[in-house]
C-alpha cells in the first residue's frame, strides 16, 4: 500500500501533531512527511524531530504582513516534501485564497469551538461569556474564509459551572486528540462523511 503524505503545520506546543502522528502507524493509510512551522521556537518542532520527521521552519516575520510573500516560501518545504494532505494544528496564521486555493479538498484544520459558533480567537472564554450549556471542537476542510469550509467532524464538551477559559480549554483539548487523528484516517482513506463523537 502506498501510504498519503501529511504535512502537519504548528505553531505552538503541537499537542495535536503528536496525536496526528502517534496515530499515523500501522494500517493508517497515511504518515508524516513534514511538520513545519512559522515559530522557530514551537516546542512541537523538538517533539516531531523526536519522532524523526523532517521539520523546517519558515518565520513570518521578516515578511512584515506580506502574508502573499511569506506563503510564497511557506508553499516550498510543502511542495518539496510531496504533501498530500496539509493538516492545520494549531497554526496561528490566517492564509490566503491564493494559498489554501493550491491545497483545496487536502487541506484539514482543528479549531477549538463548535463551528459555525465562535471563529476566531477566545473561542472558551467566548462560550463561557455566552453562557453556552456545552462547547468543543470542530475538523473542517480548509477554504479561504477564516474556519469556515464543511465540518468534517465535531466533538462536544459540557460547560461546567464556574469553568474557566483554561479548564475548559483543557478539558476541549482532550477531545482534539481523539477527533483529529479520527477524522484524519477516514479523510486519509477517502471517506469524507461527517463524525460525530461523544
Ligand atoms: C488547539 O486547541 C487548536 O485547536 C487551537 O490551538 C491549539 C493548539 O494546541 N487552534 C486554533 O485556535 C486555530 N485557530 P497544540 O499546539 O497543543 O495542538
Amino acid at each position: 500500500m502506498s501510504h498519503k503524505k501529511v504535512a502537519i503545520l504548528i505553531s505552538g506546543g503541537g499537542s495535536n501533531m503528536v496525536s496526528l502522528v502517534e496515530s499515523m502507524t500501522g494500517d493508517h493509510p497515511a504518515r508524516p512527511c513534514l511538520v513545519l512551522s512559522n515559530n522557530a521556537d514551537a516546542g512541537g518542532l523538538q517533539k516531531a524531530a523526536a519522532a524523526g520527521i523532517a521539520t523546517a521552519v519558515v518565520d513570518h516575520r521578516p515578511f512584515k504582513g506580506d502574508r502573499a510573500a511569506f506563503e510564497e516560501d511557506l508553499v516550498k518545504p510543502i511542495l518539496e516534501a510531496g504533501a498530500d494532505i496539509v493538516c492545520l494544528a494549531g497554526f496561528m496564521r490566517v492564509l490566503t485564497a491564493g494559498f489554501v486555493s493550491q491545497f483545496q479538498g487536502r487541506m484539514l484544520n482543528i479549531h477549538p469551538s463548535l463551528l459555525p459558533k465562535y471563529k476566531g480567537l477566545h473561542t472558551h472564554a467566548r462560550a463561557i461569556e455566552a453562557g453556552d450549556a456545552e462547547h468543543g471542537c470542530t475538523v473542517h476542510e480548509v477554504t479561504p474564509a477564516l474556519d469556515d469550509g464543511p465540518i468534517l467532524g465535531q466533538a462536544r464538551v459540557p460547560i461546567l459551572p464556574d469553568d474557566t477559559p483554561d479548564e475548559l480549554a483543557a478539558r476541549v483539548l482532550v477531545q482534539e486528540h481523539r477527533l483529529y487523528p479520527a477524522v484524519l484516517r477516514r479523510y486519509a482513506a477517502g471517506d469524507r462523511s461527517r463524525l460525530d463523537l461523544t
